[in-house]
């Protein structure tokens, strides 16, 4: 069951170019297209004619054209032309999803429209700032839940299992790092440091350290499926802990979005921000491939996980320590879960 009234990314505004693109979200069959003023329609992939996927269709003058008999849509799905026929049944519509464009993503709003509160997307404008902070995205398809891709955002003791050879080091200095969590509305906010330890590779490779370093991880989970992260390292003596925005160490910026697609598989959206050598486009490159390549390790691990599960369910499983800030997140989806099905009593699915 998920979270239908919150703001999910749909896609990289930068995927939405002159061909609708078909995209599953919350178990709905979505097309996604760009009128010709720039503006966003994300309707079910349906033609109300005869059913027809709407992403074999073509985006023309006033919309998006059925590739089947023709009909036009507008970004709200109301129909706009039927070739040959003057009048346009009051019917003839597609249903339209909220959508924003902001700070490089596409947001769609899957719940009821009326509740879809534009104030409530996140900000992200690193996105906006490519001189200070150089990126680039990036998206799988993931084949397991989109919560289990949370949960491994959320305890980062992994890094020194999966991630030894990139972005991870030594297991025993993330197995003793101090970590702090902080609740907030809608998620939580978590830093951990760790102090006067060995660099990893990915870091060593791009900042040149020689010796150890003060590092430190800070995240903020929105629910139901957005991370921000700030990660980096300063030489040791530098005073990491008092000001982190000092230059000669290493630092960057990553998004992590999840999207549902079915109960078993999920987008994922992520970009890394190089913010360290930021003149340097071949650090941007490298960063990427380094990021990229550790990715890879989580997908590929937690896709492993979600076969085991569908095949053992969930019963039996144990809670650690480092589970404290995964336990709070699965306890805040749980929360608005119950809160939205209470107050729609499942009207929205319908909506
Ligand atoms: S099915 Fe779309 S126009 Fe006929
Ligand atoms: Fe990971």
């Amino acid at each position: 069951m998920f979270i239908r009234n919150a703001w999910y990314i749909a896609a990289w505004a930068h995927e939405i170019g002159s061909k609708p693109l078909a995209r599953i979200i919350c178990n709905e069959a979505v097309v996604i297209y760009r009128d010709q003023g720039g503006r966003i329609g994300i309707l079910e992939d349906r033609c109300c004619h005869r059913g027809t996927p709407l992403r074999f269709g073509e985006v023309v003058d006033n919309g998006l054209q059925c590739g089947y008999h023709g009909l036009v849509f507008d970004v709200d799905g109301r129909c706009v032309e039927i070739p040959r026929q003057e009048r346009i049944p009051a019917k003839a519509r597609v249903r339209s999803f909220p959508a924003v464009e902001k700070d490089e993503f596409i947001w769609v709003w899957m719940g009821d429209p009326a509740a879809a509160d534009q104030g409530k997307i996140i900000d992200y404008p690193w996105h906006n700032d490519y001189k200070k902070w150089p990126h680039k995205h990036a998206r799988y398809d993931i084949k397991g839940n989109y919560m289990l891709m949370v949960d491994n955002l959320m305890d980062l003791t992994h890094l020194g299992y999966v991630h030894r050879n990139t972005i991870g080091g030594n297991p025993k200095v993330h197995v003793e790092a101090k970590m702090q969590v902080t609740p907030t509305e809608n998620g939580l906010h978590y830093i951990r440091w760790l102090l006067d330890s060995t660099p990893p590779p990915t870091y060593v490779k791009a900042a040149g350290f020689t010796g150890k370093v003060d590092r430190w991880q800070e995240f903020e989970y929105f629910a139901p499926g957005c991370i921000i992260q700030w990660s980096g390292a300063l030489a040791v003596g530098r005073g990491a802990q008092v000001n982190r925005e000092q230059e000669g160490g290493f630092q960057l910026r990553l998004f992590h979005g999840l999207t549902p697609a079915t109960e078993d598989s999920c987008h994922y959206f992520w970009s890394t921000a190089n913010g360290y050598r930021q003149d340097d486009p071949q650090a941007t490159e490298q960063l990427y491939t380094e990021i990229d390549t550790a990715f890879q390790e989580d997908k590929a691990i937690v896709e492993a996980q979600q076969a085991r599960l569908a095949e053992t369910g969930y019963d039996g499983l144990v809670d650690i320590v480092s589970d404290s800030a995964r336990v709070h997140m699965r306890r805040t989806v749980d929360r608005l879960i119950e809160a939205e099905s209470k107050s729609t009593s499942g009207e929205l699915t319908t909506a």
